[in-house]
């Protein structure tokens, strides 16, 4: 551990037993304390995704799997992961028990700490589950903390949430539109075809499918205001998803002070989920088939 390490609390019940916790949510990743049934569910999803994604993920989430390791067998140890990391682009992976604030999330990630919920599913939610978990947190999210340019749009997405808190929850709600349709469910246009790098994509075998292969969602050419004046679902998979063409045009677009744009969002109406609008580059304008008809978030 290094001198960021915050200074623990106090040991708290949680409800998977009794841990240190850390001011900013860190605990210790308890590795000895996983059964061989979660050590099972690891191996589990991550056999699936590897044999589903060559084709699907973009070539630089997939070398990030093979470079950490992650199918070695078994859960990872967070502190082998992070000899890999720290050394490639100075992240560094921290255990978490689950979400946290918003202020503490960008604090973690501006100082290019990714918070990595600790435990893992049960068997019976292989397929779905409604709060992130070490599989979605780990194997979604790390792979990429390997590309030097997505590991430095990450850390500015931290600061830039910062920023966004000061200002107030419009410019934070903004702000975490573009953090949904970039970094949990992104694709981009590659010269080999379209590809994932959303990390709430590549976590889920159906949605790996789903995104790139059914007619139902558009697929649409990301633009910065109009993904932060878009509402998105949290209760089925994506009605549009949006597509850059590199790293480096993702931070490019998103380098400007936003303040400006959270003004001049705050005084427009938000585009529904399903919305295509004038303007838009279509690569897919969806069919809609099968889509709910409640309310976005
Ligand atoms: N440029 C943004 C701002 O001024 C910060 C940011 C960078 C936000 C990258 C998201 C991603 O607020
Ligand atoms: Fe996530």
């Amino acid at each position: 551990m290094d001198h960021n390490t915050p200074r623990k609390i106090e040991h708290q019940q949680t409800d998977r037993g009794y841990i240190p916790v850390y001011a900013t949510g860190v605990v210790e990743q308890p590795w000895s304390g996983y059964s061989r049934t979660d050590h099972e569910v690891w191996d589990t999803l991550y056999k699936r995704q590897r044999e589903l994604l060559p084709g699907r993920a973009c070539k630089e989430f997939l070398a990030g799997v093979e470079r950490f390791g992650l199918g070695d067998g078994g859960i990872p140890k967070f502190a082998d992961l992070n000899k890999v990391l720290g050394k490639a682009t100075g992240w560094e992976l921290v255990a978490v028990e689950g979400l946290l604030p918003d202020e503490v999330f960008f604090d973690h990630l501006a100082n290019r700490r990714f918070p990595v919920s600790w435990w893992i599913r049960k068997p019976d939610q292989l397929d779905y589950l409604s709060e992130p978990d070490l599989f979605h947190d780990l194997f979604g999210h790390v792979p990429l903390l390997l590309n030097p340019v997505f590991a430095d749009y990450m850390q500015a997405y931290g600061r830039g949430g910062m920023k966004a808190f000061g200002i107030g929850p419009e410019a934070l709600m903004n702000l975490t539109r573009l953090y949904w349709y970039t970094v949990e469910f992104g694709l981009i246009d590659t010269g080999e075809g379209m590809r994932i790098y959303g990390a709430g994509i590549v976590s889920s075998k159906g949605e790996s499918i789903y995104c790139l292969d059914s007619p139902a969602p558009n697929r649409i050419g990301f633009g910065l205001e109009r993904v932060m004046s878009t509402r998105y679902r949290i209760d089925t998979y994506q009605q549009t998803y949006f597509v850059i063409d590199s790293f480096e045009q993702l931070f490019e677009a998103t380098h400007p002070d936003f303040t400006p744009i959270y003004a001049k969002l705050r005084a427009e109406p938000a585009h529904a989920a399903a919305d295509v609008l004038d303007g838009d580059r279509v690569f897919n304008r969806g069919t809609r088939e099968g889509f709910a008809t409640g309310a976005d978030t």
